[in-house]
Parts: C-alpha cells; structure tokens; sequence
C-alpha cells in the first residue's frame, strides 16, 4: 500500500480522553510543527459543561459563531449556557444518554461539541489537528465524525477496538451522505432489533455546503494481525497505524491469549505482545509508536526501525496547556519527582473490560474507601453496553451501574465487583465533577501511563511545571533555552521563543 500523507509528523500528541488533550493542547503542540490530537470522548457532555460554567474567556462563543449551522447553534447555547457561570454547589443540568436512537437534542450536541474542538484547536496556524475516538464507544461516531470534518480535521485516530468499518464513512461525510454504522449488540438475533445506527447529515444541515476534505485514518493497534486485518478488511483507505504498548496511558489492549495477573493484580504481557516493526514496514504504511517512547533517543530508535515517528501522551498530561485539573497535575509531578509516583494497570476497572492504567493517587477512585464510599449511579452512559432485550428490542447496561439493575439487564454479578464509574470520574478529572442533590461530589480517577515515574525529567531546575514546547524541544533534542532563542539542529533554523 502507498501512503497519501504529506510530511507526516514525527511527533504525534495523543488523543487523552476525556478533555485531558482539549484544544488548548492540541493548538499548542500543532503550533509548534508537529500534531495536536484533540480527545473526541464525550464531547458533548463536556462542552455542555462548559457552556454551563459560563464559557469562561468566551471561545465557545466564537467557534459557534462560525459553525454553518446558526439556528441548532442557538438552540445548543440558549439550553446550556449561563452567564458567569452555574453556582458552584449547584449540580450540573445532565444531557440524554446516547442510544440507538438517540435525541436530535442530542445528536445536534454532539455535531457541534465536535465542531468546536476542532475549529478551535485548528485556529490561528495552518498546521494538522487529529481527533481521537476510542471504537468501543460506538453510539455517537456518526454525529461526532461529522461535526469533526465541518471543523476540517485533518486526521482521525481511533483505538479502543476495531474501527474497520470508519474509512467508508468518511469517504461518504466528505460529500454530506447519509451514513450508517454496526454497533455491538449482546446477545442479538436475527429477529431482534437491527444493530445499526444511522445519520442523515441532509436532517441537520440549515443550508448546502461545499465537499469537505477527506481526514486520514489512523487505527491504534497492538497487534501485527490487527494490522494486517485492517489493511485487508476495511471498507475505505486506512493511512497508517500507531503502534500502541502496553505502558501507555488510558485504556490498553489487553495480553493475547488467557488473561494472567502478576502478584499485584496485573494483567502480564509476554512474546505475543511484541509487535514486529519489521513486518508492519513491509506494509507500506507510515506508523507511529506509542508507549514509552517519550525521549529523544527513543524518538531516533523508533525512526530507525522504520517508524515515521512517536505518539506520546504522559508527558503531554502533565503539562500546563492539558485539560488535567492542575491540582492534580501538580500533585502527581510532585510526586513523580520525589520518586513516590505509581501506575497501576487495573485489569476491572473499565465497564469496557480492557485494561485500564490509574495513578494512585490520595482521595482519588484509585483508593478503595473513595471507591466505595459512592453510590453507583450511571447518568452518562457513555460506556454502556447494547444488549438485545427479551422482546428483541435494544437495551443498555454498564458494570457500574446499580448491581440490582445490571443483574435484571442480565449483566453478571461478577462482571460488577471492582467496576469503576469512569464516565463521572473522568469528568472530575478536568474539573467539571458532578454534584450531586445530596452534596457529594464525584472523584476524580487518574488515568496515565508508566511514564509517569519519570515526568518529572521536563521540569527545569528550580520550577514547577512545564510547558508544550519544552516536551517538544527535549523530544527534539532541541537544548533548553537560552535567553530565549533556541536552535532545532533537525532543522537549521533558529525558533524565536513568544
Ligand atoms: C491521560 C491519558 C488519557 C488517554 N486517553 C486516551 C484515549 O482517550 N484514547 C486513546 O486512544 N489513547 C488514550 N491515551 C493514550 C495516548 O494517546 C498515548 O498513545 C499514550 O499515552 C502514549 O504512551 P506514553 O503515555 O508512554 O507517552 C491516553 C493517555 C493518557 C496519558
């Protein structure tokens, strides 16, 4: 296969779900020659959220401003925005869950909560913007997709599953058409309700658009065969692969074969594991690497086993211009630094079933009193399983929902023991927790990769944080500042520091 790609990035910033690689990030790193990936979880969710805390510096304002769509622009803005914010103690207004057939409510949501990540973190500088979805949430794809390519994102990164059947579907956005998408249903049969969602992007648009630009594709994967699946079973072009480890953060693949767990309840990766560079080169196809390999000399390894260059994720968490609340920021670097940092990779946490990687951190979901202490409640939604019903109609159902409700879905009590809410933790993350009519409010859950013991290395002597840029130069091997002009020995030229 040929590659389309123009001057692939060497760095890729990864997509870090929900709202930790935000815009702000993304622009950032975009802005410095290599990509920016915005995170397209629960966008929605997280622009109503914003709209509600008073759209502080007045962004969203100006994205939805120009977003082709005025009318369903004001219907989102006048239902969730409030001036100066929503008062601090007082809950957060929820929005419907995703469904099969979800509400227009809120697939014009989703539309335009995709739009203005993109459009924002595109803004100001011609360089590329990925956006990352992880397969496995599969109800808003369509909406999502498509509000994405009317902000023209050049790429789409997808992980967390086998995205197989996307690159068809962005060959029909590029020209306005209808699309559908099989989603996984549990226990479906032929007399049940069929498993597909549909969207008619002609039911949503107020006026006719030119063709817009086709994104490239690139599925995340762990695995030799899953690549070559790719390439031979997907119904469109796919442009390339990041190669993803299972050191990196978020959710991992899990180990091939029978699931074994080490001494401390994680799950052991062996031979299986290993991807062979060599095999994935022949493919034609340029590829990125992701897991531990956030240095400059892992950058050069990783460009001589024939990769077009790295993803990294940790290392861009933990810096000023990501989404992550700074408390916690700031608390893990500390800890990182004085050597106390720890990521465990919890094999149950994820209502997906994959392995998931969390910091233990103090009053956090990462500790078994804060765990237990919440009373389950699924009001997001975003990690809930389709399942046929009796009547052959459609139902949904997550792990961390209410046990008794789960086991009349049919769920199995032991798929509910150790199951976290990440959809309300991972909100908490970015400083938009839920709280609820009693007063309690929703803890936050980490999720970074094992590179987290060693982020402190970005801290230069005598601070405490660290910068987009500075990830960017050190992975560069670009030498730290001096009187604020460096020279980039990759490329020639001096970079005047703004
Ligand atoms: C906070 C955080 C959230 C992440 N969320 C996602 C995600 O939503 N989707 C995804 O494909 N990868 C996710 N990742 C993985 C990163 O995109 C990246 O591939 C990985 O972190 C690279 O490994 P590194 O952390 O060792 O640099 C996440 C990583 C972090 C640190």
């Amino acid at each position: 296969m040929e590659s389309v790609i123009v001057n692939p990035p060497k760095i890729i910033q990864g997509g870090m779900g929900a709202g930790v690689s935000w815009w702000v990030l993304a622009r950032a790193v975009s802005k410095l020659g290599q990509m920016g990936v915005v995170s397209g979880t629960a966008l929605d969710l997280i622009l109503a959220r914003r709209l509600q805390d008073g759209d502080p510096g007045g962004h969203i304002r100006r994205a939805f401003d120009h977003f082709p769509f005025p009318a369903m622009a004001e219907r989102i803005w006048k239902k969730y925005y409030i001036a100066g914010g929503k008062p601090a103690d007082q809950p957060y207004k929820t929005i419907p869950m995703h469904s099969k057939n979800s509400p227009r409510e809120l697939i014009e949501l989703c539309i335009i909560a995709n739009f203005v990540e993109v459009f924002l973190a595109r803004e100001g500088h011609d360089g590329p913007i990925g956006i990352n979805y992880l397969e496995k949430i599969q109800l808003p794809h369509l909406p999502s997709v498509y509000g994405a390519m009317l902000a023209g994102v050049t790429y789409i990164l997808m992980g967390a599953g086998i995205p197989n059947k996307i690159p068809g579907i962005l060959d029909l956005f590029v020209n306005h058409k209808p699309a559908v998408y099989a989603i996984h249903v549990d226990g479906a049969t032929p007399e049940g309700d069929s498993p597909v969602v549909e969207f008619n992007p002609a039911l949503f648009s107020e006026r006719e658009l030119p063709p817009l630009n086709r994104p490239y594709f690139l599925p995340i994967i762990a695995s030799n065969t899953l690549a070559q699946f790719m390439i031979q079973k997907s119904n469109g072009r796919i442009d390339g692969f990041i190669i993803e480890g299972p050191t990196a953060g978020g959710h991992n693949a899990p180990p091939r074969g029978k699931l074994r767990l080490s001494e401390a309840g994680e799950p052991i990766y062996g031979e299986r594991d290993i991807v062979d560079f060599e095999q994935i080169q022949k493919l034609g196809l340029p590829f990125w690497l992701a897991g531990g390999w956030a240095t400059a000399s892992k950058l050069q390894e990783a460009r001589s086993v024939g990769a077009a260059g790295i993803q990294v994720g940790t290392a861009f968490a933990f810096c000023e211009e990501s989404g992550m609340s700074a408390e916690y920021k700031s608390r893990l670097l500390t800890m990182a630094k004085n050597g106390q940092a720890k990521v465990f990779t919890d094999p149950i946490a994820s209502p997906t079933g994959f392995p998931f990687k969390v910091a233990l951190l103090e009053n956090t979901v990462s500790e078994r009193d804060v765990y237990l202490e919440r009373r389950r409640v699924c009001d997001l939604g975003y990690l809930r399983e389709a399942y046929q019903r009796d009547n052959g109609k459609i139902g949904y159902r997550c792990s961390s929902e209410p046990v008794d409700k789960y086991l009349v879905k049919g769920g199995l009590e032991e798929k509910t023991a150790g199951r976290k809410c990440l959809c309300n933790a991972l909100m908490a993350n970015i400083g938009h927790a839920q709280i609820r009519s009693d007063g309690y409010v929703e803890h936050p859950l980490i999720t970074c990769g094992d590179d987290l013991a060693d982020v402190a290395r970005f801290l230069a002597p005598g601070r405490t944080s660290y910068s987009a840029r500075e990830v960017v130069n050190s992975l560069l091997g670009i030498p730290a500042a001096r009187e604020g002009v460096l020279t980039d020995p990759n490329r020639s030229e001096t970079i005047h520091l703004s």
